[in-house]
C-alpha cells in the first residue's frame, strides 16, 4: 500500500462542532473548542477529523446552508482559529478533513442573492428554475425534508429548486461556471493545507434535464446517481483532488453499488471511498423513515455481505453507524441500560473488523444514547420540525405518536452535547446549551472512560491500533459464515496468510454458532473481546455466545 492510501489503515472522527466543546459561554462549541481537545484524540489514535461545515452560514440546515464558503461561521471563530486548529493537528500526525457542500448554497449566498428576483442576473444559471403549472411549482418532486422541492420567486414568477429546506437552493451544475467556482473553493481549501474533502450529498448534483414528474416516487430517480455525475466528479478530481492528493469521501444517497463501484474505483479517477447508508435503513419498514419500528437483523447482514463483497478489489468504502443524522447506535440497535457497555462494544467490533475506512461520531467512542426527548421544544432539527408539520398539524399522526417517533428517529438523538465530564453541562459549555444534554452525562462521559480500562473508549482505541497491526482488517476478503443464524453476525476475513474470525451476537440472549467442519480443532489468537481477552484458543464445533458478546480470532494459516 502506498503513502498515498494512508486512509485504508486510518480511522477518522467526526466533528460537529456546534455540540463539541465551548471554549467560551455561547453554549455551543467552536473551532478553539476542537483545538484544545487533540490531545484526547491523540489519546484515542485517530488519523484524521472530519469537520462538518463550519463556514459563514445562517445554520437554517447548521451549517448545511452555505452562505460564504470562503469565511469561518464566526459563531465557530476566525479564519486564525481555524488555521491554528489546521497546524496544531498536523503537529500531532491528525489530517483533516473539509466538509464541502455544493449540491446547493444557502439562499443568503451572494449568488442567489443576486439570483432572486433578477433572470438578467449572472449567477441566475447558477441555479435551477422553472416556470410554474397553474399556480403550482413545475413538477412533483419532494423535497428532502417534506413539502414540494421547489419555491416561488415572486418578481420573476419562477420556482427555484430546493432538493432539501427552501433556504438551501439547489446548484446547476449543467453551467460550467457553476463547476469553475466549485473548483476554486476546493482549491482554496486545499492549497490552506486541508488533506481532504467529505462531499455532502454528492450524487445529487446531476438532475435529468427534462425535470418529468415522478408518478411512482418522490422523484429522487431522476437525480439520484444523475446521467452526468461520474462526469463531474472526474473534472473536479483531476482538477483539484489528484493535484493536492487529497483523500475525499462522497456522501451517496439511495445509491447503488454499481455506482459506488465506480465513484470508488480504485484508479481514484473520481473519490477514495463512499458512504452509503443501506444498512441504516433496516428500521425503515418499507422505506418509511417516520414510523417507529424495530430493526431487521437478517437484512442488515444481507447488505453488509453484498457491499462487502461488491467493493472488494472494486472500489473502497466508509465504515460507520454515527453521524450527526443518524440516532445513537447503541440505542438503536443495541442495549443502552443493562448491556451499555458490551453492546456498545459489540456494534463496534462488527462494523470496524469489515473492509473499508471506519468513522467515529464524537461521543460514539464513549457510548453515547439518544437524550430521549420528551418535548416538542426540546428539538432544533429543520427536519423533525418540519415533518411535525406535515404528520401532526397537517396530517394524521397524534401528537404523542410523532414525539415517539422523534424519540426514535430524529437527527436531534446525535446533536447533543459532547459529554465531557460530569461536571455542569457536561463540561460543553459554561453557558447555556443550545439544546439540550443528555441525563445520563454524570455516568456517560469522556472523564469516567478514561479512568476505566474497560471502559468503551479503550476498546475504540484497541480497534484503532488492531487495524493498524493486522492486515487482513485492511486487505481480507469478506464470507457472511452464518447468513442464516437469527442473532450472530459471524464473518471471515481472509487473506494469503491469515483468517480472522469475526462473530458478533445482536441480541441480549445467549445463542451458540456451530462452525464448519475445516475450523474444528484451528488454533488462534483472541485478539479482540468484550468479556476477557482468553489469549490462545482451540476452536471446537460449537461456540457459546453471551448477551451482546463479541469476539475476534486470528488463525494463522
Ligand atoms: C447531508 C448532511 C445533512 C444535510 C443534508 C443537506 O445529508 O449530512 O446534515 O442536512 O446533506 O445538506
Amino acid at each position: 500500500m502506498s503513502q498515498q492510501d494512508w486512509w485504508k489503515t486510518a480511522t477518522i472522527y467526526q466533528i460537529y462542532p456546534k455540540s463539541f466543546c465551548d471554549s467560551s459561554d455561547k453554549g455551543m462549541g467552536d473551532i478553539k473548542g476542537i483545538t484544545s481537545k487533540l490531545d484526547y484524540l491523540g489519546l484515542l489514535g485517530v488519523d484524521a477529523i472530519w469537520l462538518t461545515p463550519v463556514y459563514a452560514s445562517p445554520m437554517i440546515d447548521n451549517g448545511y446552508d452555505i452562505a460564504d464558503y470562503y469565511a469561518i461561521n464566526p459563531d465557530f471563530g476566525s479564519m486564525e482559529d481555524f488555521d491554528e486548529l489546521l497546524e496544531q493537528a498536523h503537529q500531532k500526525g491528525i489530517r483533516i478533513i473539509m466538509d464541502i457542500v455544493v449540491n446547493h448554497t444557502s439562499t443568503q449566498h451572494e449568488w442567489f442573492q443576486s439570483a432572486l428576483g433578477d433572470k438578467q442576473s449572472p449567477y441566475r444559471d447558477y441555479y435551477i428554475w422553472k416556470p410554474g403549472r397553474n399556480g403550482q411549482a413545475s413538477n412533483n418532486w419532494q423535497s428532502k425534508f417534506g413539502g414540494s422541492a421547489w419555491a416561488l420567486d415572486e418578481a420573476t414568477d419562477e420556482y427555484y429548486l430546493h432538493l432539501f429546506a427552501k433556504e438551501q437552493a439547489d446548484l446547476n451544475w449543467e453551467n460550467p461556471a457553476v463547476r469553475e467556482d466549485v473548483k476554486r473553493v476546493i482549491e482554496f481549501w486545499a492549497q490552506k493545507g486541508v488533506d481532504g474533502f467529505r462531499l455532502d450529498v454528492i450524487n445529487l448534483i446531476s438532475k435529468q434535464q427534462d425535470f418529468a414528474d415522478d408518478h411512482i416516487g418522490d422523484g429522487r430517480r431522476f437525480y439520484t446517481d444523475g446521467p452526468r455525475v461520474h462526469e463531474y466528479l472526474q473534472e473536479i478530481s483531476e482538477a483539484v483532488f489528484q493535484k493536492y492528493g487529497s483523500v475525499t469521501v462522497g456522501e451517496m444517497s439511495s445509491t447503488t453499488l454499481e455506482h459506488c463501484q465506480q465513484y470508488s474505483a480504485l484508479d481514484n479517477k473520481e473519490l477514495s471511498m463512499v458512504f452509503n447508508f443501506h444498512h441504516l435503513k433496516v428500521d425503515y419498514p418499507n422505506g418509511e423513515k417516520w414510523t417507529k419500528a424495530d430493526f431487521d437483523f437478517a437484512q442488515l447482514k444481507q447488505i453488509f455481505n453484498h457491499w462487502q463483497t461488491g467493493l472488494n478489489g472494486k472500489g473502497w468504502g466508509a465504515l460507520f453507524w454515527c453521524n450527526h443524522d443518524q440516532p445513537r447506535i447503541v440505542s438503536r440497535l443495541g442495549n443502552d441500560t443493562r448491556y451499555h457497555n458490551e453492546s456498545a462494544k459489540m456494534l463496534a467490533a462488527s462494523v470496524h473488523l469489515m473492509q473499508g475506512t471506519p468513522y467515529i461520531f464524537q461521543g460514539e467512542e464513549i457510548g453515547m444514547t439518544n437524550p430521549g426527548f420528551t418535548e416538542l421544544s426540546q428539538y432544533r432539527d429543520v427536519e423533525s420540525l418540519n415533518m411535525y408539520k406535515l404528520m401532526v398539524e397537517e396530517g394524521t399522526t397524534s401528537h404523542d405518536e410523532m414525539m415517539a417517533i422523534l424519540q426514535q428517529k430524529s437527527r436531534d438523538n446525535s446533536r447533543t452535547p459532547m459529554q465531557w465530564n460530569s461536571n455542569t453541562n457536561a463540561g460543553f459549555t459554561s453557558g447555556t446549551p443550545w439544546i439540550g444534554i443528555a441525563e445520563n452525562y454524570p455516568e456517560i462521559n469522556a472523564q469516567t472512560a478514561l479512568q476505566d480500562q474497560q471502559s468503551v473508549f479503550y476498546f475504540y482505541k484497541e480497534l484503532i491500533r488492531l487495524r493498524k497491526t493486522v492486515p487482513v482488517i485492511t486487505d481480507g476478503s469478506y464470507t457472511d459464515m452464518f447468513p442464516e443464524h437469527e442473532q450472530v453476525h459471524g464473518y471471515l476475513r481472509e487473506n494469503t496468510d491469515t483468517m480472522l474470525l469475526c462473530l458478533n451476537n445482536y441480541f441480549g440472549k445467549e445463542t451458540e454458532v456451530a462452525l464448519p467442519e475445516s475450523f474444528v480443532a484451528l488454533t488462534g489468537q483472541q485478539i479482540l473481546s468484550n468479556y476477557g481477552l482468553e489469549g490462545t484458543v482451540t476452536l471446537d464445533k460449537k461456540m457459546v455466545m453471551k448477551p451482546y458478546e463479541t469476539v475476534a480470532i486470528l488463525i494463522n494459516k
